[in-house]
């Protein structure tokens, strides 16, 4: 199959790369581009591992073609911190211990992330919370910890530094 030319930013960068028009986007991500913090779990769109943000929104990248991201704007995991600082919802993962094995947290920090962006500063139920993370699967924390730090930054506890 001919190959086409992607061209798209990936965490502010422009990149432009030749590829197998059915290549997901999960794999030029990882495997093209070297961002590695973007999982692959099931592949099968069920547990959010892939998480990245396209264009604000949340998307699984096991279930899109990379060639649809076209001109698109991709933030993957390496994307959030800034000038060497994490984000709000980095730290506040860190300070609610809102992981164990990690593997879940790359694509939970995606999901949340769009979520507060989406919140416009409105602070949410813990029930809308949970609501947002419904597509991401963690094995390991039981999810409190996760909702603790999500609630924790729309309630303006933590700021970009
Ligand atoms: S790897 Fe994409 S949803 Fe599981
Ligand atoms: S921390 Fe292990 S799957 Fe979530």
């Amino acid at each position: 199959m001919e190959k086409q030319l992607l061209r798209f930013k990936v965490n502010g960068d422009e990149y432009e790369v030749y590829i197998n028009p059915k290549t997901l986007l999960a794999e030029v991500i990882r495997d093209h581009l070297g961002f590695t913090g973007t999982k692959r779990g099931c592949e099968t769109v069920s547990c959010g591992a892939c998480t990245v943000n396209v264009n604000g929104f949340s998307v699984k990248s096991c279930s899109v073609l990379a060639i649809q991201c076209q001109d698109m704007d991709v933030t993957t995991v390496e994307g959030l911190e800034k000038n060497g600082k994490l984000s709000p919802i980095q730290r506040a993962f860190l300070d609610n211990g809102s992981y164990q094995c990690g593997f879940c947290t790359p694509g939970m920090l995606m999901s949340s992330t769009a979520f507060l962006e989406e919140l416009k500063g409105e602070v949410p139920t813990e029930e809308k919370i949970r609501e947002s993370i419904e597509g991401n699967v963690c094995r390991c924390t039981g999810y409190n910890s996760i909702v603790r730090a999500i609630d924790a930054v729309a309630q303006g506890k933590y700021k970009e530094e």
